[in-house]
């Protein structure tokens, strides 16, 4: 899949000419940060779900490694936002990246940045589709004073994909990693809730879980809809006793989990929480519903 053009270091790049040197640092040592957000028809247009708070998230990622970002922040949202504009996109996926540029030297080189837009399907909360298995990591979460799990930085994702290869070829769909405490942090690219008693639950950052916009959204709209929700540390036979698990992030939306570790959730369907939660979150995210008008950015 591709696109017409590219936002690369402040101009706009037919796709095929958007490329980088093999020196690039980032090819080499994993520095870098990114984010992935998803634009959504609504009756009043495309709006960018959560844009700004998408880049601030960017923004404290680098802050984590002590990096400040190439671009200011209303730069790169002006920068997301022309992107789709000139690639006429409506639904679509944008991946922000920061990297850091060629050179021999990583402490020497300077950040750059490029803007990716994709053509994207409907949410895929829109209709929870089929619930997908998971399977606790044999790989945890490395712990803040390793490789700080709040930031969203490239080479955290060799992580997530020993964990989510690990997972695949066991015959799951997803992994849920650990952190060295035993608790439960997240999945490769999700967060993840437990629902009992009617109640939500889900790890706290300080758990090692990213601070996915998502999992906000979700712990604001389970408000909406009257059901008290918890942020605690959870421990794996959390997860296999719950009457729902789901996972949330940008891309899968809110999916539900059939099992946990072979251990069946409920009934191995969707749940009635989760069900609702993925509606009102396709909802709001389409302008269908009109609560949080903070949300949508419009393109
Ligand atoms: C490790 C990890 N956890 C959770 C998420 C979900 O975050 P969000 O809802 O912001 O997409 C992601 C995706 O960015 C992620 O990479």
């Amino acid at each position: 899949m591709t696109a017409k053009a590219i936002w690369l270091d402040g101009d706009m790049v037919a796709w095929e000419a958007a490329t980088v040197h093999v020196t690039t640092q980032s090819l080499h040592y994993g520095i870098g940060f990114f984010e992935g957000i998803r634009s959504h028809l609504t009756p009043d247009g495309p709006a960018v779900f959560r844009l700004t708070d998408h880049l601030r998230r960017l923004q404290r990622s680098a802050a984590v490694y002590g990096v400040s970002l190439p671009y200011p922040v209303e730069v790169l949202r002006q920068a997301c936002l022309d992107v789709l504009r000139l690639n006429g996109l409506g639904a679509a996926y944008l991946r922000p990246l920061v990297f850091l540029g060629d050179g021999a030297n990583p402490l020497a080189a300077a950040f750059r940045a490029a803007v990716i837009a994709l053509p994207d399907g409907p949410l895929a909360g829109a209709s929870p589709g089929r619930p997908v298995t998971a399977k606790i990591s044999s790989f945890h979460r490395p712990p803040a004073n390793v490789l700080p799990p709040v930031a969203k930085a490239t080479g955290q994702y060799l992580n997530a994909y020993v964990a989510q290869r690990e997972a695949r070829a066991a015959g799951h769909d997803e992994a849920i990693m650990l952190n060295a405490e035993g608790y439960v942090t997240d999945g490769w690219a999700h967060n993840v809730f437990v629902v009992r008693d009617g109640i939500l639950r889900t790890p706290p950052c300080s758990a090692g879980a990213l601070e996915g916009i998502t999992r906000d959204c979700v712990l604001r709209l389970a408000e909406d809809l009257g059901r008290p929700t918890v942020q605690e540390n959870l421990v794996r036979s959390d997860l296999y006793l719950a009457d729902e698990v789901f996972m949330t992030g940008t891309s899968a939306g809110v999916v539900a989990l059939s099992s946990v570790d072979d251990r069946p959730i409920g009934d191995g369907r969707t749940g009635p929480v989760t069900a609702a939660v993925a509606a009102l979150l396709d909802d709001v995210a389409t302008g269908a519903d009109s609560r949080h008008p903070e949300w949508r950015e419009y393109v």
